[in-house]
């Protein structure tokens, strides 16, 4: 017998694509708070991010209709008709993060829109979320997260130990630093990061990577076609025996690109040995129509209209700036 699944079942099959462990917390409330026009992020970790998950920021706020439709799927205030869905421009926009999140979790959001007298609250236990009530709040949102998979015990044995998803959520975090290095972040997880707002990317790669990475860098600017690519590669001494430190985003949002990887790596190849991977930290931007992010619930993937063009311009991008090396 067919049956339709009670909304309890189907919020938690739904939390399971975007939720995969607590960095995914991380990178979805960071996100939203980017969105909401931070200027200054907190976030704090217990665990590692599996007891809890803070996040604290100065953006607009949510008013009460606002956070009465917060955990509710698919209600966003990003996206006005499906023909936004063809441009999308804000980190979020499925309207999904935080009702999965507040499927899987305890959840509480604490805000203050900056006109408004007073906060409101709201949370949400598995799924089941409580009416608004007023609080006292500092304008901006506090979102915390506690327990995730609370619920969901065949998830929860999955995690990783506290260093190593506490490791994952720094990877996510680094990420979002380096795509917004004019917002500042604090981030306390054992040892606390101070990332002051209104950096250079520069800076910011000098206080995530150190000083030596920060004097390597050479800068890339190249825009043809209508595809920009901006940021900095590394010089090929400051090379990896790994890719992890390739570092691309398009329209802000970080990707993982095996083409774009190969065209990087196409443009280092006389300058590296094999297993040698270069250090590159590139910015993508293209008309918002000619990508699609909507490929995959976590974002990380995207398809373009034109892949060649974007290939060359990274390529072209990479050999202009080395060759500032010897010139
Ligand atoms: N930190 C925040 N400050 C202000 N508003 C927020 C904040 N976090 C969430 N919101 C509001 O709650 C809505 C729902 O957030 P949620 O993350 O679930 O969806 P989304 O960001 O619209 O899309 P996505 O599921 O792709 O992230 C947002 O559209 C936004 O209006
Ligand atoms: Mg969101």
């Amino acid at each position: 017998m067919i049956r339709v699944l009670p909304p309890e079942v189907v919020g938690k099959i739904a939390a399971g694509e975007v939720v995969e462990r607590p960095f995914s917390v991380v990178k979805e409330l960071v996100e939203n708070s980017i969105d909401a026009g931070a200027t200054r992020i907190i976030v704090e970790l217990e665990d590692g991010g599996r007891s809890l998950v803070r996040v604290t920021d100065d953006g607009r706020g949510m008013s009460v209709a606002d956070l009465e439709l917060a955990f509710v799927q698919h209600a966003t205030s990003k996206l006005e008709d499906v023909g936004d869905l063809d441009a999308i421009v804000s980190l979020g926009f499925r309207g999904e993060a935080l009702a999965s999140i507040g499927a899987v979790s305890r959840a509480r959001i604490l805000s203050r829109e900056a006109n408004a007298i007073e906060g409101a609250e709201v949370r949400a236990e598995g799924g089941v979320v409580t009416e608004v009530r007023p609080a006292a709040a500092a304008q901006g949102t506090v979102i915390e997260i506690r327990d995730l998979f609370c619920n969901v015990p065949a998830r929860r044995r999955f995690l990783k130990t506290p260093q190593g998803e506490r490791q994952r959520c720094l990877e996510v975090l680094q990420k979002l630093a380096l795509s917004h290095p004019d917002v500042g972040f604090r981030i306390e997880a054992g040892r606390t990061i101070d990332l002051p707002p209104r950096e250079t990317l520069r800076r910011r790669i000098g206080r995530l990577f150190g000083r030596q990475t920060e004097a390597r860098a050479l800068a890339v600017q190249h825009e043809r076609g209508g595809v920009g690519v901006d940021g900095l590669v590394v010089d090929p001494d400051g090379a990896r025996r790994d890719r992890a430190q390739q570092h691309l985003f398009v329209n802000g949002r970080p990707i993982r690109d095996r083409s774009l990887s190969h065209a990087v790596e196409d443009a280092y190849r006389e300058y590296l040995m094999g297993g040698r991977f270069p250090v590159v930290f590139l910015f993508i931007t293209l008309d918002p129509a000619k990508v699609d992010v909507n490929v995959h619930p976590t974002k990380s993937e995207v398809r373009f209209v034109e892949g060649r063009l974007v290939y060359s311009a990274v390529r072209s991008a990479v050999i202009e700036a080395l060759a500032q090396r010897t010139g």
